[in-house]
């Protein structure tokens, strides 16, 4: 199974993918995470991203589908994936099409993460990730089991660069330039379901599998 998580920033979409994951075990492929692990490994990839990142700007075309297409090319994927942040352009969507195309092996479904824009600015600002990537959690919403600890590692827990109320805003505007247009892109398709994305989370899972069911 293929499934695209569209949304804009902060609706879910890394939550419930690491939950499906689990669920279907079919990897979850995040090029925000793929994108981070190469910050924090330095390369040449990590170092071009940064910038881009951090000011809540789209990394470069080429340099996250060369990323995607190879890493959906890993063993693990031959049984299909989850892309969580990818596409985020029509470029990215085309060129995805393509390389699927090839294969005979297209998107099952593009899961539509529907929110009010206005719901999301306290989900990210609350959001604290461990440092050595084990996961994420959130002050309210999703309380790691000591406050600011990482379950996995004990680490202490930090806020991402780009979840600073400024870098928010502007993540949204990029998200209604360049990424919403994949809405209708996927919609003449015929492979787009839209799902209530402001539901709680265990909701938010249930409406997913039932899509998922009905593939
Ligand atoms: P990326 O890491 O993909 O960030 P994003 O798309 O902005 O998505 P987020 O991780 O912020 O949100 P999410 O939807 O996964 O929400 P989450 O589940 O964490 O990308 C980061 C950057 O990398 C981009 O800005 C860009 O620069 C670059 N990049 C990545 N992919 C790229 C691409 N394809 N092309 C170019 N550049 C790219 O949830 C958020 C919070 O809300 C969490 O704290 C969670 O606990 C909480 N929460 C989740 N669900 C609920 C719920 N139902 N109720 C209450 N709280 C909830």
């Amino acid at each position: 199974m293929r499934v695209i998580f569209l949304g804009p920033p902060g609706s879910g979409k890394g939550t419930q993918a690491k939950r499906l994951q689990e669920a279907q075990e079919i990897p979850q492929v995040s090029t925000g995470d793929l994108l981070r692990q190469a910050v924090r490994a330095g390369t040449a990839l990590g170092k071009e991203a940064q910038g881009h990142m951090d000011s809540g700007g789209l990394v470069p075309d080429q340099l996250v589908i060369a990323l995607l297409l190879e890493r959906i090319e890993q063993p693990d994927c031959a049984r299909g994936f989850i892309l969580d942040g990818f596409p985020r352009t029509v470029a990215q969507a085309e060129a995805l099409e393509q390389a699927l195309a090839q294969k005979g092996m297209p998107v099952d479904a593009v899961v539509n993460f529907e929110i009010d824009l206005s719901k999301l600015v306290e989900r990210l600002v609350g959001r604290r990730v461990c440092p050595n990537g084990h996961g994420e959690w959130h002050v309210t919403f999703n309380p790691p089991a000591q406050p600011g600890t990482c379950d996995v590692c004990g680490a202490a827990l930090i806020q991402r660069e780009d979840d600073q109320e400024d870098r928010i805003r502007t993540r949204m505007e990029t998200y209604r330039r360049d990424t919403e247009p994949l809405i209708d892109y996927y919609g003449k398709r015929s492979v787009l379901r839209s799902i209530n994305a402001l539901a709680p989370m265990d909701e938010v899972m249930g409406q997913i599998e039932s899509l998922i069911g009905a593939i």
